[in-house]
C-alpha cells in the first residue's frame, strides 16, 4: 500500500508539485490524501485542484489559539485517512506547530528548511545565509520537533553561494535541490528505511545501516560539494 500523506502548504507549493510529480512518475510510492493551506490564496491549492487532490483551507486567523488551529488540522488529516501508518509533510508551511499537533503524529511529521541546519533557522534561511556571506548554502529535510527547525536531520543538500549574492538570487538554486531531496526523504520513510536514534537518523538497507548509495551516474561533485572548487593537487 502506498504511504498515505498529508501535505501542509502556505505559499507557492513548488515542493508540493515536486512530490506530485514524483508520485505521478511512479518513483515515490505515496498517496496525497489531503493538502492543507493556512492561506486562502496559496498557489499550492491550485496545484492540488489541478491534480484532483483533496484540499482544505484552514485560516489560522479564524482560530482562538494555536492549539485550536492545530486540533482542526489534526481532525482534518485524520478524517482524510492519514492515520498511524501515514506521514505529515510540511512543504513551505509557515506556522509553528504545537504539542497538540506533534503528539497526534508523533515522529511522523517532516519539514523542509532552505538552509543547512543548524545554521540559519527561521523564516529567511536563504537571505540569512547570503547576508552572512557563506560559500556553501543548502537545504535540510528533518523530523519536526517542538523547537523550530531543530529535529533529527534526514537529508541535506549543499549548493554554492556566489560572492555578493543576496537571498533572492540564492533561493532558486536551493529550491532546485529541495525538489530533489524532499521526495527522496518521503520515499525512504515509505520504505521504512529511516531509523531515528535520538538526534541521528540512520538510512537502512535490508535492515542495516548504510552510508548511502549514490546513483551510478551521479557526478562526485553532486554529493561531495566543496565551494570554491579545490584546485589541482589538493
Ligand atoms: C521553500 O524554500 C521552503 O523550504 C520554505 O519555503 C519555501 C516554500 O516553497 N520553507 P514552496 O511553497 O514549496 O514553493
Amino acid at each position: 500500500m502506498s504511504l498515505p500523506i498529508a501535505v501542509l502548504v502556505s505559499g507557492s507549493g513548488s515542493n508540493l508539485q515536486s512530490i506530485i510529480d514524483r508520485i505521478e512518475q511512479g518513483v515515490l510510492d505515496a498517496e496525497i490524501k489531503l493538502v492543507i493551506s493556512n492561506k486562502a490564496r496559496a498557489f499550492g491549492i491550485e496545484r492540488a485542484k489541478k491534480h484532483n487532490i483533496p484540499y482544505k483551507v484552514l485560516l489560522h486567523t479564524e482560530f482562538r489559539s494555536r492549539e485550536d488551529f492545530d486540533q482542526a488540522m489534526v481532525d482534518a488529516i485524520t478524517e482524510a485517512g492519514v492515520g498511524e501508518d501515514g506521514l505529515v509533510v510540511m512543504a513551505g508551511f509557515m506556522r509553528i506547530v504545537t504539542p497538540v499537533f506533534l503528539s497526534a503524529f508523533a515522529n511522523r511529521v517532516i519539514n523542509i528548511h532552505p538552509a543547512l541546519l543548524p545554521s540559519f533557522p527561521g523564516v529567511d534561511g536563504q537571505g540569512d545565509a547570503a547576508d552572512y556571506g557563506v560559500k556553501i548554502a543548502g537545504c535540510t529535510v528533518h523530523f519536526v520537533e517542538e523547537k523550530m527547525d531543530h529535529g533529527p536531520v534526514i537529508i541535506q543538500a549543499a549548493v554554492p553561494c556566489q560572492a555578493g549574492e543576496d537571498g533572492n538570487e540564492l533561493s532558486p538554486r536551493i529550491l532546485k535541490m529541495e525538489h530533489r531531496i524532499f521526495p527522496q526523504a518521503i520515499q525512504w520513510y515509505a520504505e521504512g528505511r529511516l531509523k531515528v536514534n535520538d538526534r541521528h537518523v540512520d538510512l537502512r538497507v535490508s535492515g542495516k545501516r548504510c552510508a548511502g548509495q549514490p546513483k551510478a551516474d551521479l557526478e562526485p561533485s553532486t554529493y561531495a560539494l566543496v565551494w570554491p572548487p579545490l584546485e589541482e593537487g589538493f
